[in-house]
């Protein structure tokens, strides 16, 4: 009998031994074509040069969007006792809706805007929008910084934070070089015209983007759709890319997952119990997730359907964006009227509305959910990378993961630190906070990098 139990025993060792080890085993890269051309039709050859831009508020698009505004048809009100729990509270955005119209100053909006240089130049068939900063001060070590975003933001989610990072501060002897991109199909970044545009691809786009701006090797911050992109850098170019910071750090690979279930068992033993309600119990996580994510599925599988009536109705984007941009700020306040937005300057909402609306960008930056997970991504993602990795977790980030999970897919972070406050728009809600981190990661990643003789 004792016999039968040891060889079970053991069989059941190397079966989960095998299984794990099976887990953990990373793919080849897949073959990548670097010059993938995502413009109309065929191929061409392109003017390279890089255009100043500026960004302009219309009159013909304000007279359009007001006189659609006014003219809406009259929201449906809540429930009795309901604020936010059956989506966007119509009182609270009516409101909102008004000041719009009223309060907001499109063509100030604008200029504010404009005070950061931009450009635009041509990459594998779209034009791409980005703003690019240098630092203020000169004999101080510049590293050139790529940020991205995610959605429905645009680089103007930093735009605060970006003059924070290129001014020098006491007790760092770096400053940064700031190339805040617009992903493909967001912002004023046009979106493809071939389906298969996944954040992987987005990265050989964004590094192209870098090599052209004559960055060989930089730093990437990024959050959002922006981190998945960046993971993707971080794994195709371990070698361009010299460290990343993220406020959304996601590790994909099958093994993470288990290891998320495995610690259900005993969350207080694999993570610093301070913060184990970010994560466990997984049912809180999963009914959270439910509650939230039907954009997600949508957007994933019919973003032209959707993306109709976004796109013929001000009034129907604002409550479709603003009930996410609330919820991933604070998912806690589904029952006020402005389910977390109250945290965010009105007029940065504002902004958000009006750059999508401008440039008709809702179905192209939706599209990025359908695209999000092809083969080939799914493949990059399982392949673990040595970048120097540096991760903040704000508050009511979407998604938080803890280090011993990243580890899978980050093998070398460097840095991480906790705040108790803040969300999913950290560039918008708390810049100087945000600021801080990236500066404070960066330190940790350069110390790295000569600690063990890695090159700048
Ligand atoms: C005004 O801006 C819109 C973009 O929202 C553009 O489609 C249109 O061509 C512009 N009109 C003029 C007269 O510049």
């Amino acid at each position: 009998m004792l016999k039968v139990l040891t060889i079970l025993v053991a069989l059941i060792a190397i079966a989960t031994y095998g299984f794990i080890s099976y887990l953990q085993r990373s793919p080849e890269l897949p073959k990548i074509d670097y010059e993938r051309w995502w413009g109309k039709g065929q191929k061409v050859d392109e003017d390279e040069s890089v255009r100043p831009f500026k960004i302009e508020f219309n009159d013909t698009m304000i007279a359009d969007l007001k006189s659609r505004l006014k003219n809406r048809r009259p929201l449906t009100k809540p429930l009795e006792g309901i604020k936010s729990e059956y989506g966007m509270n119509t009182i609270y955005l009516e409101k909102v809706l008004n000041n719009w119209v009223e309060k907001y100053d499109f063509k100030e909006r604008a200029n504010r805007l404009n005070q950061l240089p931009r450009y635009k130049t041509r990459v594998q068939g779209l034009d791409i929008h980005f703003i690019r900063v240098k630092p203020k001060v000169q004999g101080v070590k510049t590293l050139p910084l790529l940020m991205l975003h995610g959605w429905p933001s645009s680089s103007k989610e930093f735009q605060k934070v970006i003059p924070l990072l290129t001014t020098q501060r006491t007790g760092y002897d770096f400053v940064f070089e700031v190339i805040a991109a617009d992903l493909p199909g967001f912002g004023f970044s046009e979106g493809t015209n071939k389906p298969g545009l996944s954040g992987l691809h987005i990265g050989v786009i964004m590094r192209n983007l870098m090599r052209r701006l004559g960055f060989n090797q930089f730093y990437i911050h990024a959050g959002d759709w922006g981190s998945n992109v960046a993971t993707h850098m971080t794994t195709v170019f371990p070698d361009e890319i010299l460290g990343y910071h993220s406020t959304m750090a996601i590790t994909s690979r099958p093994y993470s997952y288990l290891k998320l279930f495995l610690g259900s068992l005993v969350p207080n033993f694999v993570m610093d119990p301070k913060y184990v309600n970010r994560v466990y119990p997984l049912s809180d996580l999963f009914s959270y997730l439910l509650r939230e994510s039907g954009y997600m599925h949508i957007q994933s599988t019919k973003p032209d359907t959707i993306g109709v009536g976004l796109t013929d109705s001000p009034a129907g984007l604002a409550a479709y964006v603003m009930e996410k941009i609330g919820v991933c700020t604070n998912r806690d306040q589904t029952n006020t009227e402005h389910s977390g937005l109250a945290a965010l300057e009105q007029e940065d909402v504002l902004d958000t509305l009006t750059i999508l609306w401008n440039t008709n960008c809702i179905v192209t930056s939706t599209r990025l959910y359908a695209e999000g997970s092809n083969k080939e991504a799914k493949i990059v993602d399982n392949i673990p990378t040595k970048v120097p990795t540096a991760v903040v977790n704000f508050r009511y980030e979407v998604v938080h993961m803890p280090v011993w999970m990243l580890r899978d897919k980050f093998q070398n972070i460097v840095h991480c630190s906790f705040y108790d406050y803040g969300g999913h728009f950290a560039g918008l809600e708390v810049p100087k906070e945000l600021a801080d981190d990236i500066f404070k990661g960066m330190a940790a990643i350069l110390e790295y990098r000569k600690r063990n003789s890695l090159n700048f």
